[in-house]
């Protein structure tokens, strides 16, 4: 939950800078501000926050330590948090870097599964691409760590290369690598620097560069005259895989519009907003007509449902997430009408736990 708000206020600040171009709704953005950051401030004690979510039972009292984190243990934490981050960061470029993640089991590093191209497990998202390298880049900028932000992005110009012969997950290649990649480029061309120094000499927008290169190579997911949705995985190479899987999770295919928006924001190139959002609204038109619910899996073949499990976990959150942030994001409306709508579907027919029964 931390981590979600973190996430989300993080895109924000990304994008403050950047934002003056694009259409904006200033009325709800600065509400959405205000409601995080009140949420968030010291002033707000447990029984605030109860009141504010009508948890008022005294049953509920035992979460309390989980609705507010006072000033000095909220900064206990990010100390944690910055320290078990190093430890992780380092001993991946100690004992796992060019690869593309530290297997701490055997502690070597690891990349795709060549032998076993039906591991999918490791093979979604490792592609021999430098990940954990590439997904520390932000975390790097997040914790103000400058030096090492510019040792670290010397690395992935020089040595990220997409041309690999590695069948990736279209999700996950987005969200790790395309997500960091764009999120690099706006800091280090932000004129204002909002977490210290993270400009690079001589940029000549090459984090830019190669997240247009993968997002080519993500493209071809999308030649499914089947059924408009995309194919799940890509080889980065060859592009869809013989013998590709036809079916794929909701989330997978309904999570890329912020990744692809940006880029079409910054590359002018209207081609990959379109395609992730032509998803996303295919996907919307696919609820159920009575309860308005998503399933979680779906076949690429034909469009049908084939997972009609519903729920706010794996397989359908970021499906969710993605349309609240892209409404932050670019400000269309229509994303903030499909978010509500999925909300109170949510809210009327999802079987509710604890809190909600006792209420
Ligand atoms: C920046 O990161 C490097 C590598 O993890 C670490 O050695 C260094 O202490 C960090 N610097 C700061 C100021 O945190
Ligand atoms: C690409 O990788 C697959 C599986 O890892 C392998 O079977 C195939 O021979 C490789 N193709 C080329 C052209 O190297
Ligand atoms: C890039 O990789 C090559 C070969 O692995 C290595 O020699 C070189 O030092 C790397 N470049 C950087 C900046 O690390
Ligand atoms: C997906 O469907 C295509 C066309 O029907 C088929 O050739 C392919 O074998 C299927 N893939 C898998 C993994 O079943």
């Amino acid at each position: 939950m931390k981590l979600k708000i973190f996430n989300f206020v993080f895109l924000i600040t990304i994008f403050i800078s950047q934002s003056c171009t694009i259409r904006l709704d200033y009325t709800l953005y600065s509400q959405l501000i205000n409601d995080l950051q009140e949420r968030t401030s010291d002033k707000y004690t447990p029984e605030l926050i109860r009141n504010y979510f009508n948890l008022n039972q005294q049953s509920l009292k035992q979460f309390d330590e989980y609705l507010y984190f006072s000033e000095n243990e909220r900064n206990r934490l990010k100390n944690l948090a910055k320290e078990m981050f190093t430890f992780g960061y380092d001993n991946y470029l100690k004992h796992a870097y060019p690869q593309d993640e530290l297997d701490p089991i055997h502690c070597c590093g690891r990349g795709p599964d060549h032998l076993r191209p039906d591991n999918i497990n490791v093979n979604d998202a490792l592609g021999d691409y430098l990940l954990t390298l590439v997904d520390s880049l932000t975390s790097l900028i997040v914790f103000g760590n400058s030096t090492e932000f510019k040792r670290a992005s010397k690395l992935v110009i020089e040595n990220l290369s997409f041309d690999k012969n590695s069948t990736v997950q279209v999700f996950e290649a987005t969200i790790r690598i395309l997500g960091s990649l764009l999120s690099s480029h706006l800091i280090v061309t932000n004129e204002y620097q909002p977490f210290g120094d993270m400009k690079i000499e001589n940029y000549e927008n090459e984090f830019l560069n190669l997240a247009h290169d993968l997002a080519v190579r993500l493209l071809s997911a999308f030649n499914n005259e089947n059924s408009n949705l995309p194919y799940p995985r890509v080889n980065l190479k060859y592009g869809i895989p013989l013998n590709s899987y036809n079916h794929t999770c909701t989330s997978g295919a309904g999570t890329l519009v912020l990744e692809f928006g940006l880029l079409s924001y910054l590359l002018n190139d209207p081609i990959y907003e379109k395609v992730a959002r032509d998803v996303s609204e295919i996907i919307f038109k696919k609820r159920n007509p009575i309860t308005g619910l998503l399933g979680n899996e779906f076949n690429i073949r034909n469009g049908e449902w084939q997972g009609f499990m519903s729920g706010l976990g794996a397989g359908i959150d970021s499906y969710l997430e993605y349309l609240l942030k892209s409404f932050v994001l670019f400000g269309h409306k229509k994303e903030l009408n499909m978010f509500k709508e999925m909300k109170k579907s949510i809210k009327t027919y999802l079987r509710h736990g604890l809190v909600e029964q006792s209420v």
